[in-house]
């Protein structure tokens, strides 16, 4: 199949409607040959009709315009990539098309109800994809024109089309996330063409701006580092890269002052977030929730990607005071995702749950203790019933190690074992799953815990795994000796209660748990 892309942006291979464009032929899987309109000798029509009279189909410029022509009549899909100019085309390429004039018949079509001429190769199995970037927020209501132009061309809605507002987004590197995210659902819209068209709930997608109107009109003012009078800014107070920074927050429902104080421009700055929006001071500042003490230059490679921020404040190379809670949930407020995309802890997806985990184990730790057969038989029920509990709740390893695990003791203690074995039996068993969780890749508690900081991204962030791997290791200290004290106290009158005297230790352990998992990764970024 032969894939023909004229890139009409004077850009050339930086083009940001090219970046769209290799999305797309790579969604779809094309391998295409790419015309740079930039480095081709194009003249413009003269106007001349020769290529209708006296060489018909043969334009009489010589130039690279004949290879062009050629390639446009033996394309099975071309693909138009350009920047939007005037609410039109850039001007070469609109030279490019008024070229096109040889591959049309000098005689009035009468199928055109406006007028127009008929094609003089048959093109009809050609496919064709339009694909550009404008600098305004949205494409909508500014692709008038050329959309006016494409349906005379081929004919309303047999051409797909993707235009993309906030265009210059994807130069910046410190945006590459919110990029990505967009350049993946072109991907996405390649694939479906390749198939047959993109679907329309794709094409509302792609219609989203990347990030919000006024966020992004600010951060766009400010790229140019021209002051409001006109004149060229001569320093980078980071002011630019604030407004970039603020602009992808997505709001989660929580109030906070988030503070930079970039330590070597001596400038601080607070984004001040509201449940349904924020906005960047320099002066005027309230209390803050969390605040960032960082050079400017560790903070900008971390946007950029060249390091990770984990990476730096493990190193030391930036603190952080206040709610640190903040910077384990980063990636999800600022993260990938269009300004309308769901907020953070709020996307679909089932999550885990450790109630799931611990029921059958407290049931098991309970009720033979009261009544072996009829604690028994509640054990299995509440072990069977977890599965059930799977299709609302992720399931993790350890409740699928602990069904058949208290299903098997419970059925020890339905069949007349004794609960004075069973019981600290079913302890030891949940202690030692706990503590070999703390020498594995992932603790116990991390599993659920990711839930509520950003998800698997958690997982990667290697103070979240530390805080984790302490916890998870307490527990597990904590479930292996109870076992002691249970088979001696379930010797005595207390023993019907032992599930309840046995949740006393764990109550204060949580306790500690809730504390702990805030307080230690707040005192190793407090430096
Ligand atoms: C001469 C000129 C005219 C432009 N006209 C518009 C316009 O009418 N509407 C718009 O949203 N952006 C306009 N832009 C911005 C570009 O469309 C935007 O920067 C685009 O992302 C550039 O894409 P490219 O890197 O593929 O060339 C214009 C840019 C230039 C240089």
């Amino acid at each position: 199949m032969n894939i023909f892309v004229v890139n009409g942006s004077p850009r050339a291979e930086n083009s940001n409607s090219l970046q769209l464009t290799r999305a797309f032929l790579d969604g779809a899987g094309y391998d295409a040959e790419i015309a740079t309109l930039a480095k081709l000798r194009i003249a413009s029509c003269r106007g001349c009709f020769a290529c209708w009279q006296k060489t018909p189909g043969l334009c009489a410029i010589k130039d690279d315009m004949a290879w062009i022509l050629n390639k446009i009549i033996t394309a099975d899909v071309l693909v138009w990539s350009f920047p939007l100019y005037y609410f039109s085309l850039p001007g070469a390429l609109k030279n490019l098309i008024d070229r096109e004039l040889p591959l049309h018949l000098p005689f009035m079509a009468a199928d055109a109800p406006n007028g127009g001429h008929p094609p003089r190769h048959d093109l009809s199995r050609q496919r064709h994809a339009v694909i550009s970037t404008c600098g305004f927020w949205r494409s909508e209501g500014n692709y008038d024109g050329v959309t006016a132009m494409f349906d005379h061309m081929y004919g309303n809605g047999n051409y797909a089309k993707i235009f993309c507002g906030q265009g210059e987004l994807f130069r910046f590197p410190e945006l590459r996330e919110r990029t990505r995210a967009y350049l993946e659902l072109v991907r996405k819209a390649g694939a479906e063409f390749a198939r047959g068209g993109i679907r329309p709930e794709t094409q509302r997608e792609l219609a989203e701006p990347l990030c919000a109107r006024e966020a992004f009109e600010q951060m766009a003012d400010a790229s140019w580092g021209v002051s409001g009078d006109g004149t060229v800014k001569t320093d980078d107070d980071g002011f630019g890269f604030m407004t970039q920074m603020a602009a992808l927050y997505r709001p989660d429902g929580k109030g906070r002052v988030i503070e930079f104080a970039f330590t070597d421009l001596a400038r601080t700055y607070q984004i001040i977030c509201s449940p349904d929006g924020h906005r960047l001071i320099r002066d005027d500042f309230r209390p803050y929730t969390t605040r960032i003490e960082t050079p400017y230059a560790v903070w900008k490679a971390i946007a950029r990607g060249e390091i990770s921020g984990q990476e730096a404040l493990s190193q030391r190379k930036y603190r952080v005071l206040g709610d640190f809670d903040l910077l384990l949930r980063w990636d999800g407020l600022f993260g990938a995702g269009p300004a309308s995309s769901p907020p953070p802890g709020k996307e679909g997806g089932q999550k885990s749950n450790m109630a799931v985990l611990l029921a059958p184990w407290m049931v098991l730790w309970a009720a033979p203790a009261v009544h072996p057969a009829a604690g028994g038989v509640l054990g299995v029920i509440t072990a069977a019933a977890v599965p059930l509990i799977w299709f609302l709740c992720k399931p993790t390893p350890f409740e699928q190690i602990s069904v058949p695990a208290v299903a098997g003791l419970s059925l020890l203690a339905f069949a007349g074992g004794d609960p004075r074995l069973i019981v600290p039996a079913g302890y030891g068993f949940f202690g030692l799953l706990w503590l070999s969780t703390a020498f594995c890749g992932i603790p116990l508690t991390a599993y659920y815990a990711q839930n509520s900081h950003g998800g698997g991204k958690a997982l990667e962030n290697p103070l979240f795994m530390r805080t984790n791997r302490i916890l998870t290791a307490s527990w597990g200290v904590l479930f292996l000796l109870t076992p002691f004290w249970t088979y001696w106290l379930m010797a005595t009158a207390v023993s019907p209660f032992i599930g309840l005297v046995n949740a006393a230790l764990p109550v204060i352990l949580g306790v500690f748990s809730a504390w702990f998992q805030k307080w230690y990764p707040a005192k190793w970024a407090r430096g």
